[in-house]
Parts: structure tokens; C-alpha cells; sequence
């Protein structure tokens, strides 16, 4: 059966924060930041609730949908704006939608994950699945802990995946877990986000080159019938060090983590909004979307655009 990608949204804080700002509170440089990330500012505010309606009226808006046209509506989130309702519930009501609504959390594989997800609700009878990947990681961030707190940031994006009997846009996906590595990337109750940064790159290129290729051979597709690869937008060093082991040139990684920052399940849909915006994409063409994350997590999927 098919799956269509009908329509983009993206919604992100005003408030831009550059590196300087941060080198004002924090023992760190515009340079040091730039040379170990590639993050040059990020966007701060807003929440997961308010990003997400945000993001998700664009992407009905840009499919020509109304709220009602949705039978599902996904939520990947790791910055919930409460333990209790799931956030999407919120955005259900700021959008006045009327279908189901649940919240996902598989951290920055949470937009692969919640796509997946959808992909099996259409398989079960359901039409139009709203996808929202939105994040308010700000929350969550030690102001004076200069690990975290210059690589974390605010910000939503949206899809609307449909039924199509006649063709396909999500060729296939890889999903995968480890709970062992649990400790890598964590936040506890009333805590901040904590990290093994060096652990968590060692692995996070690993996951990300072997998850891709399985994605490939079950699109059977090859490196070169790729346009475009979307990473979840980390770290700079990780994308290169996991395009570099793909034997895919860096020119066809999509890179927004220089204005974004590291917005969690928000990044994918923010750099593929990106792209498609500036024309990065063309009908027919494949693109590859991989993430991992806190978990840890990994998620690929080859797409076709349509
Ligand atoms: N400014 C200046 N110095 C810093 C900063 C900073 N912001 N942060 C750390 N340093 C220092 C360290 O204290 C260390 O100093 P020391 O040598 O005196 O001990 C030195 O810089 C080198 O630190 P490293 O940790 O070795 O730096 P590294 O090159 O590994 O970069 C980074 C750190 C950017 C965190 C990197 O490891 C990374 O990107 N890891 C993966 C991050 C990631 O992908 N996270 C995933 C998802 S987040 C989520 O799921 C919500």
C-alpha cells in the first residue's frame, strides 16, 4: 500500500541566541562552538504545544487540508509541556481537531519513528495522519552547564502523510533501540538533560551508517540514486564522520544546525522543509532521513518525492 507525504510546516522562536550571547554567561567562544558543532545560533522559546499547533496548521495548510480532514495525530516529543495530557491532545484543541491524538517519545528519532507509526495506522484503515515533531528543549537545559546548553533549542515541524492505493513515497524504514545505553543521554525528573557527548557521538555515527544502509538495501537503493540525506541535525562533525563512512559527498547532506541548533525530533522536518524550499529536491527524486538519539534510538527511511 502507499504513502503520501501531502504537505510541510515548520514554526520556530523569534528569539534568536547567537554563540557570543552564550559566551557572555558561559565558559565557551563563537569559535569553540562553531569548530566542535557547527552551530553557529539557535531559536529559544515558545513550547512544544504552542511550536507544534504552530507547525502543524502550516502542514495542513500547505496540504490543503483542514483540521478535520485528519484521522491521527502524531506527536513525537522528548519536552512535553506536561507529564499529564500528552501535549498532543493540546494541539488537538488549539487546532480543533476532533480525531485521536497521542504523544511519542523516541527522542531525536522521534519524527522517523512517529512517521513509521502513521505509515502503520494508514495500513489500518485510517486516511490522514498528522505527523508533528515539536520540541522545547530550552526547558530542560542547565543555563550554566556549557556541555548542553550550546548544542539544545526550540522549534516544531509538521507532515501530513495519506493513503494513496497508487503510490508510494516511504520506500522503507529502519527503526532500532538499545535501553543499555540508556545513561548516555538522559534527564531525569525536575532535572536537565546530562551527557556522554564523546559516548554518545562514538555511537550515534555507528547506528546512523548501519540503520541507512539496511534502509537502502530494503528501498534497493544505492548511495548514488541518493539527491538528498537529511540528518538529524546534532552535531556537523557527526554528519560528516557518517556521510564520509556512506561514501555520500557532504554537498548532499542537508544542514540547518548551523541556525537550528539540536531541536530533537523538530530537526529532520526542519532541514527537509529547508531543502524542499530551496528547490533541493525534484519529483522522482530519493532522499534519505536518518536520526538517533536519547534511548538510544535510531531511525532511517528512504523517501521518494512526489
Ligand atoms: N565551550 C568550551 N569548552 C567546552 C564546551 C563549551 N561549550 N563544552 C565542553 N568543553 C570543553 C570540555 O570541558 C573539554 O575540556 P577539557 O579537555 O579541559 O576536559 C574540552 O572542551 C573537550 O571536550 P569534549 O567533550 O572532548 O569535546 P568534543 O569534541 O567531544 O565535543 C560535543 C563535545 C560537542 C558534545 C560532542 O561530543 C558531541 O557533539 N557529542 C554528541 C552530541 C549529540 O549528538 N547529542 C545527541 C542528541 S541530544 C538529544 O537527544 C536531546
Amino acid at each position: 500500500m502507499g504513502v503520501r507525504f501531502k504537505g510541510w510546516g515548520i514554526a520556530v522562536p523569534d528569539r534568536i541566541v547567537t554563540n557570543d550571547e552564550l559566551s557572555l554567561t558561559l565558559d565557551t567562544s563563537d569559535a569553540w562552538i562553531i569548530e566542535r558543532t557547527g552551530i553557529k545560533e539557535r531559536r529559544i522559546g515558545g513550547s512544544a504545544r504552542t511550536l507544534g499547533a504552530l507547525a502543524g496548521q502550516r502542514a495542513l495548510d500547505d496540504a490543503g487540508l483542514k483540521p478535520q480532514d485528519i484521522d491521527f495525530l502524531v506527536l513525537a516529543t522528548t519536552s512535553p509541556d506536561r507529564m499529564l495530557p500528552a501535549t498532543s491532545c493540546l494541539i488537538a484543541d488549539d487546532l480543533k481537531m476532533n480525531c485521536p491524538a497521542m504523544d511519542l517519545n523516541a527522542a531525536c528519532s522521534g519524527f522517523m519513528y512517529a512517521v513509521r507509526t502513521a505509515q502503520g495506522l494508514l495500513e489500518t484503515g485510517n486516511k490522514r495522519i498528522l505527523v508533528i515533531g515539536a520540541e522545547h528543549l530550552s526547558r530542560w537545559v542547565d543555563w550554566t552547564d556549557r556541555n548542553m546548553a550550546v548544542l539544545l533549542a526550540d522549534g516544531a515541524g509538521a507532515t501530513v502523510l495519506e493513503y494513496d492505493p497508487d503510490g508510494n513515497d516511504l520506500l522503507s524504514s529502519s527503526l532500532g533501540a538499545d535501553g543499555s545505553a540508556a545513561d548516555l543521554l538522559t534527564c531525569e525528573h525536575g532535572g536537565f538533560i546530562q551527557m556522554d557527548g564523546k559516548e554518545v557521538f562514538r555511537r550515534a555515527v555507528r547506528v546512523v551508517v548501519d540503520s541507512a544502509e539496511k534502509a537502502m538495501f530494503d528501498a534497493d537503493i544505492k548511495s548514488e540514486d541518493l539527491s538528498l540525506v537529511i540528518p538529524h541535525q546534532a552535531n556537523i562533525r557527526i554528519i560528516q564522520a557518517a556521510m564520509k563512512r556512506l561514501g555520500i559527498e557532504m554537498e548532499r547532506a542537508v544542514v540547518v544546525l548551523d541556525r537550528y541548533g539540536n531541536t530533537s525530533s523538530a530537526s529532520i522536518p526542519l532541514a527537509f522543509d529547508d531543502a524542499r524550499k530551496n528547490g533541493r529536491i525534484k519529483v522522482g527524486e530519493y532522499a534519505l532521513m536518518t536520526g538517533f538519539g536519547a534511548g538510544m534510538t535510531w531511525a532511517s527511511s528512504v523517501v521518494r518525492w512526489s
